[in-house]
């Protein structure tokens, strides 16, 4: 999969080469680029923002360096071009998985008030948001993207490493993990765990995943129980 941030910060974007997405950059199946606006601008000191028309606290990006990126990066339109932005969807589980189907993606970061809203018509399909919160910039929001999305790209987690398992992949949170040692300052490992019934261990599992879920979020469960 092909990832490109459109950044006025790029550095930011230096975690992404650590741990498993590192490694998956470095076996190839990532390929991210973080391409820096600021080098597209025209004008003479290489601005991007201006004052927003009509007044109003803060700055707004500029259309033309971040079109000028966009059709650099994208000159045929081959990435799904999503913008960060808490006015987007919100992300999930469901959308990272969407997203993971898509060939290439472009992350464009927007800073200070926001952006032109005339290169978000022209150009972006689609608007997505991490959460009800303002973020300085789009920046760290497109790396939680990138994260979660790049976890459902085949090849990425190792084969060992399946979702089955994982918080919301079957609607509920997962349940609690121990490992070595069977006790830790007092706290035992729950026997179940040690006997290697594998039976009981999936209704034992299916059950804490059923009770953590109704404590924490209620709203993942329907009136009948079921997972919504
Ligand atoms: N940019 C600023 N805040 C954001 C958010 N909550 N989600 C996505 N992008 C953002």
């Amino acid at each position: 999969m092909k990832i490109r941030a459109l950044t006025l910060f790029p550095k930011m974007f230096d975690c992404i080469n650590e741990s498993i997405l590192g490694r998956a950059i470095k076996n190839g199946i990532l390929d991210f680029d973080a391409v820096d606006i600021r080098s597209f601008s025209k004008d003479k000191h290489q601005k991007c923002d201006d004052t927003p028309y009509g007044g109003g606290a803060g700055m707004v990006m500029t259309a033309q360096p971040i079109y000028d990126c966009i059709n650099a990066v994208d000159p045929n339109h081959e990435y799904l071009r999503i913008y960060m932005s808490p006015k987007g969807e919100r992300l999930s589980d469901g959308l990272c998985r969407e997203l993971a189907i898509n060939q290439n993606i472009l992350l464009l970061c927007g800073h200070y008030e926001g952006v032109d809203q005339r290169v978000l018509d022209l150009c972006i399909d689609r608007e997505v948001s991490i959460g009800d919160y303002v973020l300085s910039g789009g920046e760290l929001a497109a790396m939680v993207v990138i994260d979660g999305v790049s976890r459902f790209v085949e090849g990425v987690l190792g084969s060992a490493v399946s979702h089955e398992d994982e918080s919301f992949s079957d609607g509920l949170l997962e349940y609690p993990q121990y490992t070595r040692p069977p006790e830790f300052m007092g706290l035992k490992v729950p026997e179940v765990l040690l006997n290697g019934n594998h039976k009981e261990i999936d209704k034992f599992r299916r059950q804490k995943s059923a009770e953590l879920t109704a404590e924490r979020r209620p709203d993942l469960i329907k009136p009948d129980g079921e997972p919504r």
